[in-house]
């Protein structure tokens, strides 16, 4: 017998809404919010509403892509959290409205957990091939930064994550301190491909163990500006190129190191990449060498899977369907990590 699940997720910017039946997805509408492009950053406020105008014509929409209507989801699952709240009251009271009319279960969705597990989402057309367990996930966004040992769909532990910063904001952080627009990591990823990656060297942080840190080096990437600008107060406009690829190669070496060490201490070679950053050229490239070297075997989200969306809600929601595990109406979302 086939299930059939509607994944919610309004946990930052991005109202989408994702058919998936048993593992295959069927569809998968995101709307982003350009409202937030003149703030430099998400702005809570603006981001509650825009979803409060999206939830209902994303829904609509993921339903008409993939063929059926209302009457055929047989559960609903929604992000719970971590993420902005009153973006989340948003997918979650709308979740709660369409499982009490429809009288199916309700899911609720870790939001990280659901970015671990966007490997297992399969195409109609083709199968592909699946991280094994236990494998380690490098999860990487605007939000996070963590190493995870997943022990199946449902059980995993993190193993090492930022005390401070994410990955992401420093790659966009640091990008708006050379004047590039937010979210600045994919853009100093573009400008990284034309630059001199050894141009330029700031600190790394040494921090114990397998856990990450980056506010560091933004203020020393801040610092180094300071510095050349007031030899050439022309200096960030004649280097971007070579700012943004040494900038790269320093975080890509942070996150690879940590990961590396992660990989040696649990001698696990199943290693996947999920969130945001798993975009950027430089780490895929990163990871992929070491593969050769190391025999891994790497797991790369494909770019629509590996950003916010709904898909990645919806199959985790279909391993909880498995087991059972519902929500009650009574479930209210969480703002940070649990
Ligand atoms: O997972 P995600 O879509 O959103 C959350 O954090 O929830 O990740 C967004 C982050 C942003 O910080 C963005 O700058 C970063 O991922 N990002 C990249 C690249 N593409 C997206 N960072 C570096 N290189 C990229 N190509």
């Amino acid at each position: 017998m086939s299930t059939i699940i509607l994944g919610i997720e309004s946990s930052c910017d991005d109202t989408s809404a994702s058919i998936i039946k048993n593992d295959t997805i069927l569809s998968n509408v995101i709307a982003g919010q350009s409202v937030h492009e003149e703030y430099g950053g998400v702005v809570p406020e603006l981001a509650s509403r825009a979803h409060q105008q999206n939830i209902i014509p994303v829904v609509f929409k993921a339903l008409k892509d993939a063929g059926i209507t209302a009457e055929d989801v047989n559960a609903l699952a929604f992000t719970r959290g971590p993420g902005l709240l009153g973006s989340l009251l948003v997918g979650t009271s709308f979740a709660k409205g369409f499982a009490l009319a429809r009288n199916i279960p309700l899911i609720e969705i870790d939001h990280l957990q659901a970015h671990v597990l966007a490997h297992f989402i399969q195409e109609p057309d083709s199968r592909k091939k699946t991280p094994e367990f236990p494998f380690l996930s490098l999860l990487v966004s605007g939000g996070n930064s963590q190493i995870i040992l997943v022990r199946n769909h449902l059980d995993m532990e993190i193993i090492g994550q930022t005390i401070d910063d994410a990955a992401g904001e420093a790659f966009d952080k640091c990008a708006k301190t050379i004047g590039l627009p937010y979210p600045g990591g994919p853009l100093i990823d573009k400008y990284a491909q034309q630059g001199d990656a050894n141009a330029f060297t700031f600190n790394k942080p040494k921090i114990p163990g397998l856990n990450y840190s980056f506010s560091g080096l933004k203020t020393s990437f801040l610092y180094f500006l300071r510095d050349q600008l007031k030899e050439n107060p022309k200096f960030i406009d004649e280097n971007i190129p070579s700012l943004c690829a040494s900038l790269q190669k320093t975080i890509v070496e942070v996150l690879m190191g940590k990961l590396i060490r992660a990989a040696k201490e649990t001698g696990i070679k199943e290693i996947a990449l999920a969130g945001g950053v798993s975009a950027n050229s430089g780490l895929r490239t990163a990871i992929e060498m070491e593969a050769l070297k190391r025999g891994w075997q790497t797991y790369i989200p494909k770019l629509s899977y590996s950003t916010d969306n709904a898909a990645m809600i919806a199959i985790t929601g279909y391993y909880k369907y498995l087991k059972g595990e519902f929500a009650g109406q009574d479930a209210v979302p969480y703002a940070r990590n649990r």
